[in-house]
């Protein structure tokens, strides 16, 4: 199993291509589903959890084709996928599969909407809370679905088709906004979303189903309306760049220090992370090749932050956050509302050092001068890139184990971190 190495103390300075955003690439890929026509997708980032959907939608009868580099490409683009659900074969998603990625639970919305039944595993338990999907069988239901379980499989049936119809959202939910979404578009009828996330990947998603030929308004705001249509078509559309990986990425410079622009990020996608930034006296600047992060000298200011959804300040930048803080001049409160159980990282920072208090949903930072380096491992993604951040910055040598939890979701990271100057090696054992 691959190790990464870190010898920290590097200043990062350079130039970091942001790729496009798992979690925009996920649910699009999903949506291919909703025709018989090809989606294509672009600028689609090489992750595991991409090439686990590809088996998974595979699985289902989907073909999936990766076009290859063309001349002129620059090293860093995304791949594009040419995604064409002409025959689906099976409307069954298996345990084996769902269980691997979570997301791939969402495939219930277009098999329904399309094939008007399907069968898809319940995902099971997950390292950072118990994640029900309980709303999301409620929109589906509103849109009046069948559903039963049925030894750990969610079955679901329609066989009229769906129909529009107001669902309203007692919690602010991400998969259950785009799920509903991705029913509604092919449901009989108007459907009224209230509570919708308003996350930019589901604005994302939005516009790629437009451009298939669905009616939806409203998407990035807390009410979407969708006209039902009778079918999609094919379409072609550009994945948004991923915040989350910006704003890693800007957690590490003000880390380590140093100045880095991240090519192709947008400021509006993580303004509240860029202003907490701020607050901690690092330096943002936004041009137009995306945003310039620097910091010179200066300590950095403990900060007061509660996660929320969106345009609040992420939970997935929750981890990287608190390794920051952990070299902040004074003691920072980080509070998790989104997860009940995201604070695995909390006794891997310990491990260099960190001194953290946890009480509850809220974990108080008290900053030290430096952190030791030491052999780490993380239970999620955005935790194992945490101790990615704190082991740029620690004296020594650093050994994050486990790292197929940082393929998932993170593009090439250890090419981009040293083309900035850190000393990072994978270690394939
Ligand atoms: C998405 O997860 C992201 N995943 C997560 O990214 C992200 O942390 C999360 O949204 C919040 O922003 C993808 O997009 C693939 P939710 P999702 O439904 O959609 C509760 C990463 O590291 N809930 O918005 O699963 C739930 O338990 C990941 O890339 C219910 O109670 O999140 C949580 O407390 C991890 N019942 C809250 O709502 C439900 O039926 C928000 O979850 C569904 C959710």
């Amino acid at each position: 199993m691959d190790r990464i190495r870190i010898t920290g103390g590097h200043k990062l300075n350079g130039t970091i291509p942001i790729s496009g955003a798992k979690n925009a690439a996920l649910p699009l890929m999903i949506a291919g589903l909703l025709t018989e026509e090809t989606l294509i997708l672009d600028n689609v980032p090489r992750l595991a959890d991409v090439a686990q959907l590809q088996r998974i939608l595979g699985n289902h009868g989907v073909d999936i084709t990766a076009q290859g580099k063309r001349v002129g490409d620059r090293a860093y683009q995304g791949q594009t996928l040419h995604i064409s659900a002409a025959d689906v074969i099976d409307t069954t998603a298996p345990y084996e599969l769902v269980s691997r990625m979570r997301a791939s639970f969402w495939v219930i919305a277009p098999l329904l909407a399309r094939m008007h039944e399907a069968r898809v595993s319940l995902p099971g338990g997950c390292a950072i809370g118990t994640r029900p999907v309980d709303l999301l069988i409620m929109a589906l239901e509103q849109l009046g679905a069948d559903i039963s379980i049925d030894a750990g499989y969610v079955v679901a049936k329609a066989p009229g088709g769906l129909k529009g119809n107001a669902i309203d959202f007692p919690k602010v939910t991400v998969s259950g906004t785009h799920v509903a979404l991705m029913a509604a578009t092919l449901a009989r009828g108007t459907t009224v979303i209230d509570n919708a996330a308003c996350e930019p990947e589901v604005a994302d998603v939005a516009a790629c189903l437009n451009k298939m030929g669905a009616r939806i308004s409203g998407a990035g705001t807390p009410r979407i309306v969708v006209e039902g249509v009778d079918q999609l078509h094919g379409a072609r559309h550009t994945v948004l760049p991923d915040r989350i990986e910006a704003g890693t990425y800007a957690m590490a410079v003000a880390m380590t220090g140093g100045d880095v622009q991240l090519l192709g990020a947008r400021s509006e996608l993580l303004q509240s992370a860029l202003d907490v930034l701020t607050q901690a006296g690092v330096e943002i600047a936004v041009n137009g090749d995306g945003i310039r992060v620097a910091r010179n000298g200066a300590g950095l200011r403990p900060v007061t932050v509660s996660t929320a959804p969106f345009p609040g300040f992420p939970t997935d930048l929750q981890a990287q956050l608190m390794a920051l803080m952990v070299n902040a001049e004074g003691s920072s409160r980080i509070t998790e509302t989104i997860f009940e159980n995201r604070f695995m990282h909390v006794q891997e920072l310990a491990r260099f050092g960190a001194r953290i208090s946890l009480d509850g949903e809220t974990a108080t930072i008290h900053g030290v001068d430096r952190l030791r380096g030491a052999p780490v491992m993380a239970t999620d993604l955005r935790a194992s890139v945490s101790l990615v951040i704190a082991g740029l910055a620690a004296e020594g040598e650093t050994m994050v184990n486990r790292v197929y939890h940082l393929d998932r979701g993170f593009e090439r990271l250890e090419e981009k971190l040293s083309a900035c100057g850190a000393s990072i090696q994978r270690i394939s054992d």
